[in-house]
Formats: C-alpha cells, structure tokens, sequence
C-alpha cells in the first residue's frame, strides 16, 4: 500500500524582523547573520499567536470536506502551553472537527514532527481508511541579546498523511537514532531555550552522517539514487554544513544536483527562521515550490532533535503534488516589517508562563485565529 502525504499548509505569523536591523542592534556584522547564519529575515511573534492559533491556521487551510474525515489529530510541539492538556484539543475544537477524532500531543525537539508521520503511517497500515492530520507547531525562543537570538522563528506546517497519497509516497526503510545529549533542552521552569550551540551543529551532523551512512548500509542505495536531501533547517547555514559533510568539494553533476535542491529547500526558512518541529517540513514545502522537482522524484530526508534524535527516511514525488501543497509567497511578502524595539516589546508580551488573567487586543492581528488572553488560568481563543 502506498502511504504519505497528501496535502501540505503552512502558517506563520504576519510581522517579521529584518536581520539586518538586528544586527546593527546587536552591533554585529550584518554578514554574519545573512552570510554567517544564512538568515535574512525573522518571523516575529505576538502576543495574540501560539502554538495553538499557528496549528489551527496551517491546517484550516485544507479543504473542510477532507478535516471532516480526519480520524487522528498528531500535534508535535515542544513549546507546548500546557503540562497535562494536548495542545491538539484545542486545535481539535478550533477547526471544528468531529467529536470521535484520536488527539494527541508528541515531544522530542524538532523531532516529534517524523514521529508523527511514522505512527500515522503504522496506523494506516492497520486501517486504510485513517486519515491522519499532522501538525509540527513551534514558536522557537532563545531569548533577547543571546547567541541563538538570531536563529529564533515559529509557525507550523501541518501534513494530511493517507492512503494513496498526492503528494509524496514514503520509502519502505527509515532509520531513527537516539543518544542522551545535552546540546539543546528546556527545563519546565524556563521559556526560553539553553543551547551548547557550537556543539549542537556538530552532533547534528554525527547523526545526520550516522543515519544516512546506515541506510546506505540497510539498502545499498547511493547519493545517484535521491535528486536531493531536505535537512532539518534550524538556520539555513546548518543544512549546508550537513550536506558538505557528505559532499566535501566534489563538483559533478550529482553535487550540484544537491547544491540546488538544497537552495530551494532554504528560501522560506531564511525568511522565517527555525519552526523547530516543522522546519524540516517547511523546508519540504519550499523545495516543492521553488526547486524543478517532477513527478518520481527521490528525496532524502533528515530530520533532527536535540536531546537527540535523528532519522533519515526518504519519499517519491505523486504527480501533480503542486495542486496539494501551500504557495507562501504572497503571504511572506505581505508581512508587516517591526523595528528592534517593536520586536523585543512583543517578545516581552508573549504569555509564557505568566499566570494572571490577562486580556490582549487581537484587532491589529489579521490572522483568523487568535488568542484573546487567559482567564482563570485558562487560554481564550477566538476565530475572527
Ligand atoms: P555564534 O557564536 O554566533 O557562531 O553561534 P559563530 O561566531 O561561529 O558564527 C557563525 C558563522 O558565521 C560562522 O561560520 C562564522 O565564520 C560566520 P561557520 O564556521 O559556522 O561556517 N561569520 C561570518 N560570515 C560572514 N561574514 C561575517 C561573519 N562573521 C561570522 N562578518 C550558533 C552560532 C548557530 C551556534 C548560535 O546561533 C546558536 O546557538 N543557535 C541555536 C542552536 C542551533 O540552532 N543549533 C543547530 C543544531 S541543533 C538543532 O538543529 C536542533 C534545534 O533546532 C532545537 C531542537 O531540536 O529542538 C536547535
């Protein structure tokens, strides 16, 4: 049976930061964010959006015929708003889906998100007819004047996983790994992020190369066998390093095959920054739209987790994938740009843990979905 992804959408929110302003903020050379980093742009998040409203608006995009036949609802997530409740049942209620739907929450890092199709895929192997709704939702927070500062970002993509899938089939052989690494972790009583960084993008690349010289091994296949790999993009930079550890300076065809794959993969995530679970998604969406892929296609995946956890899995194009997927462009380009001092207000306002009640003006929001604040300890969501 063929199993994978059948519709692809993706939020974020409406306001975004350009690098450039923030590093002459951080007295820093523009370069090294742009250049350096590989970022041009930042989603800046307000107050009025969360996980939650970033969710529901990635998959309100699906057409409502096909929400109404969803039977599992996977939101993967590590900024999740609750320590009991699954942040997917209040997606659930947002996109008005049926009562008798399976909802769940998942964690590991930038991870979860693949695990999530992984068990989809398992339970569409139990029931053809399992229609699975995916959603890897982050608002990525290092803090004000860190060294991560520049690689922060958020929104979500949500994945339809089915049967007979439109837009891509996934490959028979995964391979996922797992190691007690400290590089990136979050404890209970922080909003923001603690990263070992430098160390971060290597074992990064010792899982990436661990995996995928293991599939190598499972199936005989070789670097000719995919037209390309998508990387999980915490900065666009770091999927560069990923792939020159495997190309080094070789420079035939089948490298710049990569090289150029690679580069389509990147053009939303420059001007978004790290989804955490959905980046290595966003960067699936970007290359559909912005690479010449065809109907047959190979791709290779990487996705990756600190904590850590890698898996390297692989997918064939359908033809017509172009009709399922979202076409960002316009959104991206209608953002409203803030200033430094904008963004940093706004990231001062974001709930986080604060526990009073709490009322945010929603109207300079455009999005459908918002969070209007917290009374008695609880979030209200409104739909506009
Ligand atoms: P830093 O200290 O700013 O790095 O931290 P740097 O000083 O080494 O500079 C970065 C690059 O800019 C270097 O290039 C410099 O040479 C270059 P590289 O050696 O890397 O190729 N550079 C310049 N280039 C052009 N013109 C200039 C210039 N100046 C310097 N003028 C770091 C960077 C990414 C470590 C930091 O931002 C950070 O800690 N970010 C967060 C951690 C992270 O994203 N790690 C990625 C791997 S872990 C992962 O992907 C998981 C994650 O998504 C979380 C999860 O799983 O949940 C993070």
């Amino acid at each position: 049976m063929k199993i994978g992804i059948d519709r692809v959408g993706f939020a974020t929110t409406s306001l975004f930061l350009d690098l450039k302003d923030l590093a002459v903020a951080r007295g820093v050379d523009p370069n090294k964010y742009l250049i350096g980093i590989g970022q041009s742009e930042q989603a800046v998040i307000p107050p009025t959006q969360d996980i939650v409203t970033l969710a529901t608006q990635a998959a309100a995009k699906f057409p409502k015929a096909e929400l109404a036949q969803v039977s599992t609802l996977i939101v993967a997530t590590e900024s999740g708003i609750d320590n009991s409740k699954a942040s997917a049942v209040y997606v659930k209620h947002l996109l008005g889906l049926d009562d008798f739907v399976r909802t769940v929450e998942l964690k590991e890092a930038c991870y979860s998100a693949t695990a999530g199709l992984q068990f989809a895929k398992g339970l569409i192997v139990l029931n053809p007819n399992e229609r699975i709704l995916v959603i890897g939702s982050d608002i990525a927070r290092y803090g004000l004047e860190t060294g991560g500062e520049v690689t922060q970002g958020g929104g979500a993509v949500a994945m339809m996983v089915t049967a007979n899938p439109r837009v891509m089939v996934f490959g028979d052989t995964n391979v996922a790994m797992t190691k007690d690494i400290m590089d990136f972790w979050r404890p209970l009583y922080r909003t923001e992020a603690l990263v070992d960084g430098k160390f971060s993008t290597q074992v990064y690349i010792d899982f990436f190369q661990a995996c995928w010289q293991r599939y190598r091994q499972l199936t005989g296949r070789t670097l000719a066998d995919f037209e390309g790999f998508l990387f999980h993009l915490p900065f666009t930079k770091m999927g560069r390093k990923a792939l020159a550890s495997e190309l080094g300076d070789r420079e035939d065809e089948v490298a710049s095959r990569y090289w150029n794959i690679l580069a389509a993969s990147q053009i939303y995530s420059r001007r978004v920054g790290n989804l955490y679970t959905g980046s290595l998604y966003l960067g699936l969406l970007s290359a559909l739209n912005n690479g010449q892929l065809e109907a047959g296609n190979q791709l290779g995946l990487f996705s990756y987790g600190s904590g850590a956890e890698g898996e390297f899995y692989t997918g064939t194009l359908v033809a017509g994938f172009e009709n399922f997927i979202d076409h960002p462009d316009k959104f991206l380009d209608q953002r409203r740009q803030v200033s430094v001092a904008e963004y940093e207000q706004l990231f001062n306002q974001q709930l986080g843990m604060k526990s009073e009640d709490i009322t945010f003006d929603v109207s300079n929001d455009p999005a459908e979905f918002v969070l209007a604040g917290q009374t008695d300890h609880k979030r209200v969501y409104q739909r506009k």
